[in-house]
């Protein structure tokens, strides 16, 4: 039997199947079970795919232990050096960096694709001004379906191409739109002239009234956020856009399922419940009783920001972020603003705790991330919405991957079923 295969025994039957494994071009391989139904009749059991790689896939690499990521090969501190966030985007979605043509016309298409439909804009009239903006954001990028759904062929490379642009180009607007609906403002609109970043801060801060200068630090600081932030192979928003994808539904409608499943605390919404841990603790001299609850586990109490499921060594991301921080706050003069004073010492308690050592917990990329967006003037419930935009990229990155693949199927897992046997039904007098 080769090395490279694994003898699968039932010790009752004595029955054995020789599972095959399957390399990838780094990290672990994978043992292929497609037989192990057909042979032995039995699932696998694997909750919340702790052992599980749900795909193949050619865009991004994570190694937890060595602290490494690589969009397309390349490590994102090369990319957060040196790179910006469209030209990030192109790369995921077409695997090679762009020549100096290619990002002209990347860069075009994308700024010729922001304006939104006005009857989409009527739309953010019906929601509550206390709407949460990502509750705004999933169902106005969902009802871009409603705009193109008859000129959206998936199974044509061109269309899809068109999918995924008008996506990385139209969630800024959605998302500011969503803000401005918040505060009674007026939307305002694209400008062109802008870089992506830019605009995005360009059509949350602007007002029809004054002239609104952008700050280049501010535009640089959302640029290297939405590069950290661009993709991170099959976590559970993109795992969640594949599995709505397989089913060669609208992709807005798969988008939109990601942007929902971004919102929840333990995925993109960590940056959000950031501060709003930090602002409940308060003060540093409640460090000590805020981590003792958490050890404890008191009411299910986290400290938000740390841990990962993949990183378990340090979050390369963090470790950028970090110092971005230090730099925009010093710059905005707020270096020593007690909220991130607090982050700074509980960040060392922890690390010296052994409840965090022994769990390999650490500081993932949005222990700093909200700290950042509030130096920028970004309210709180605006964080997960800007996770949103900068993850369209790797969304659509995966989903076009996905639908390219001839060999793709509908994900369906199956279960342990664990409910009741048959049973008759007796109408409700005999009950
Ligand atoms: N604070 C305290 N204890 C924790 C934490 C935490 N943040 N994270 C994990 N643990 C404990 C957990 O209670 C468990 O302890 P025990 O072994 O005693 O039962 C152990 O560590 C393993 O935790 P787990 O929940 O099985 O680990 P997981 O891989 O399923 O969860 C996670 C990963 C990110 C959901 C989790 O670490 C967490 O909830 N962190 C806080 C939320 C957060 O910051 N999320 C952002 C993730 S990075 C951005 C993104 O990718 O969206």
């Amino acid at each position: 039997m080769s090395k490279n295969m694994y003898r699968l025994t039932n010790l009752a039957s004595g029955k054995s199947s020789d599972l095959e494994t399957r390399s990838g071009t780094v990290g672990p391989d994978v043992i292929d079970i497609g037989s192990l139904w057909r042979d032995h009749g039995v699932f696998t059991y694997d909750p919340g795919f702790m052992a599980t790689a749900s795909t193949e896939s050619r865009i991004t690499y994570i190694d937890g232990d060595a602290g490494v990521l690589l969009y397309r090969g390349y490590p994102i501190e090369q990319l957060a050096a040196q790179s910006n966030f469209l030209e990030v985007s192109y790369l995921l979605l077409k695997g090679e960096l762009p020549d100096a043509a290619r990002i002209v016309s990347f860069t075009h298409s994308i700024t010729r694709h922001t304006m939104l439909n006005q009857s989409l804009l009527r739309l953010y009239g019906g929601f509550h001004h206390n709407a949460h903006p990502m509750a705004m954001v999933a169902a106005i990028v969902a009802s871009l379906a409603a705009f193109y759904h008859d000129t959206t062929n998936i199974s044509d490379d061109h269309h899809r191409e068109i999918v995924s642009h008008r996506i990385i180009a139209k969630i800024p607007t959605i998302s500011a739109a969503a803000y401005k609906h918040s505060l009674g403002q007026p939307f305002v609109y694209p400008r062109n002239d802008l870089d992506y970043c830019s605009n995005m801060l360009h059509m949350l801060f602007a007002v029809p009234c004054e002239t609104y200068e952008v700050d280049p630090l501010h535009a640089k600081a959302l640029e290297l956020l939405f590069i950290l932030h661009a993709d991170h192979e099959q976590n559970a928003s993109t795992s969640t856009v594949r599995l709505a994808g397989s089913t060669g539904c609208n992709p807005y409608a798969a988008i939109s399922a990601g942007v929902s499943a971004l919102w929840g605390p333990a995925h993109g919404g960590a940056n959000e419940a950031v501060l709003d841990m930090l602002e409940k603790i308060g003060d540093v001299k409640r460090v000590p009783e805020f981590l003792a609850r958490v050890k404890d586990k008191a009411g299910g109490a986290r400290l938000m920001g740390f841990g990962h499921r993949v990183y378990k060594n340090f979050d390369p991301r963090a470790t950028i972020i970090r110092e971005m921080c230090h730099k925009v706050l010093a710059k905005l003069g707020e270096a020593h603003s007690p909220l991130f004073e607090l982050a700074l010492v509980l960040e060392e308690i922890a690390l010296k705790d052994d409840y965090f050592i022994s769990r390999k917990l650490y500081p993932n990329v949005d222990f700093y991330s909200g700290i950042i967006y509030r130096a920028l003037g970004i309210p709180r419930s605006m964080f997960t919405v800007m996770f949103a935009i900068a993850r369209s990229a790797g969304w659509v990155a995966q989903w076009q991957e996905m639908i390219a693949d001839p060999t793709m199927k509908i994900a369906r897992p199956r279960q342990l079923y664990t409910g009741p046997v048959r049973r008759d039904y007796m109408p409700v007098s005999k009950r």
